[in-house]
């Protein structure tokens, strides 16, 4: 058996599958404080309970770590934890951000080199602005601090029951999310961490894909020790190899926020900051775009309407492809792509033919769905194919969403069951490591339900226009 943790923002989960065939044995799950600033002594509580809920370890082999990613652990020399963690949601390093860019070249100059250095521009998720904001505003724990390690590397060292700096270990995929590992090197940039820290604290080692991270310690976290530790990863990266997604396979996630990324054979390197150009879990590499207005589009149109999500689906399929000319721009408290953090959403196109609920629902749907087009759109332009998109996440559930997705993005649209697919990634991790090889173990593919439909271009050319018309409004 192997187990997979997704350690996330709001909660633990654990899943333990048969190394060979992946069929889910048993899974435990705990919550823990959420917010922005959390310490990290709630994230090993919450996997100690949900390993016990999961009926503990005793009898599984191997054992890897998602986390959410860009969080700031900060240890001391001792390995006591300086200040609790600042986490990927918390922007008050947005001016370090802003700061760190300016300092490699005015305007897009300064963002290009980032870009080409690391595959990133700084923004207030990625560590390496957090730091700078330590340094600048907490310069005694910025002192203090002797290393620095992220959500899932934290964690991967307590199950290993280490207290060593020199133990802690991450690897290329949440490395790429710090801002100071360059996904073009596969190396640390000790440099752009100086520059934004002052100084090179100890940075966790760079595992490859497969590579032990040690063994789990007998009673660390109160689980049975013996298991093989995988490096772990961050959620992303980790979701993107639970659902098996392969080069041309985009991963679009509608939850909290809506992610779409992409497996690519090279790195990427966006100036706009639109793309993110991570690493993945596998060797090869995840650009990715982040958006802010996601699953919350669905909830607050259902709300303004009065209706569940049922209904709001059943009224959207009711209504014409473009909703008669109603478009919604649902960038309902800003946007992050595109930058538009202080836009308001739009209602556009209101006639006394499109005022009824039917034409809303249908038009908040379709504005969701552009909005992650949008994102497509930014990672195909960077030269990746999309082949096929999976559809996951809370918004997936929505028989509206899924049975527009495929008109609005172009392409099919595969909708796999719902799942923990970031534990399982890292449940596939896991078996990796114990099966060794250059590739992880094929596990049977679950059902998936594809969703195909002509293209309405109409849709998207639409609300483009809407989306630019409003830019200034804002
Ligand atoms: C990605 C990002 C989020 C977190 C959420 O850049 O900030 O997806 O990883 O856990």
């Amino acid at each position: 058996l192997v187990a997979g943790v997704d350690s996330s923002t709001q909660s633990c989960k654990v899943v333990i599958r048969d190394a060979e065939t992946g069929a889910l044995v048993r899974e435990g799950r705990a919550s823990h404080p959420d917010g922005t600033e959390v310490d990290p002594a709630a994230w090993s509580a919450a996997l100690e309970t949900a390993i016990d809920a999961a009926g503990g370890l005793s009898d599984v082999a191997a054992v890897a770590v998602g986390g959410q990613q860009h969080g700031m652990v900060c240890l001391d020399a001792e390995g006591e934890v300086v200040r609790p963690a600042l986490l990927w949601n918390d922007t008050r390093s947005a001016q370090a951000a802003t700061d760190l860019i300016a300092e490699l070249g005015p305007g897009e100059t300064g963002r290009r080199a980032w870009a080409d250095a690391v595959g990133l521009v700084p923004v207030a998720s990625f560590t390496v602005t957090k730091l700078r904001w330590l340094a600048e505003h907490e310069p005694a724990n910025a002192e203090r601090t002797a290393a620095v390690c992220l959500p899932h590397d934290w964690l991967t060292w307590k199950l290993a029951g280490a207290s060593g700096l020199d133990a802690l270990v991450t690897d290329r995929g949440d490395a790429s999310g710090t801002g100071y590992w360059s996904t073009h090197t596969n190396e640390y940039r000790p440099d752009l961490l100086e520059r934004a820290f002052g100084r090179t604290p100890v940075l966790p080692r760079v595992l490859g894909p497969a590579e032990q991270a040690g063994t789990v310690a007998g009673g660390a976290l109160g689980a049975a020790g013996g298991a093989l530790l995988g490096p772990g990863t961050g959620d992303n990266a980790a979701a993107a190899l639970g659902i098996n997604a392969e080069p041309g396979d985009v991963v679009l996630s509608i939850g909290t926020s809506g992610v779409v990324s992409t497996v690519s054979s090279t790195p990427s390197a966006d100036p706009s900051g639109t793309v993110a150009g991570f690493a993945d879990a596998t060797g090869n590499y995840l650009p990715l775009v982040v958006t802010l207005n996601a699953a919350r589009v669905l909830d607050a149109t259902a709300r303004l309407l009065g209706v569940d999500h049922e209904e709001l689906s059943r009224l959207a399929l009711t209504a014409p492809a473009g909703s008669g000319g109603l478009v919604v721009v649902p960038y309902l408290e800003g946007e992050r792509t595109p930058d538009r953090p202080r836009s308001t959403g739009a209602l556009h196109g209101l006639t006394l033919a499109t005022s009824d609920p039917a034409h809303l629902a249908r038009a908040a749907v379709e504005g969701l769905l552009c909005g992650l087009a949008d994102g497509l759109e930014a990672i195909a332009a960077l030269g990746n194919p999309v082949r096929r998109v999976f559809l996951v996440g809370g918004g997936a559930r929505s028989e509206a969403v899924r049975r527009l997705a495929p008109a609005v993005l172009g392409v099919p649209v595969l909708v796999p069951p719902p799942g923990e697919y970031v534990a399982d990634g890292a449940a596939r991790q896991a078996a990796w490591v114990l099966a060794g090889g250059s590739t992880p173990p094929v596990w049977p593919a679950t059902s998936i339900e594809v969703f195909e439909a002509d293209p309405v271009p109409f849709v998207r050319e639409r609300y483009a226009e809407v989306r630019d018309m409003t830019a200034d409004r804002v």
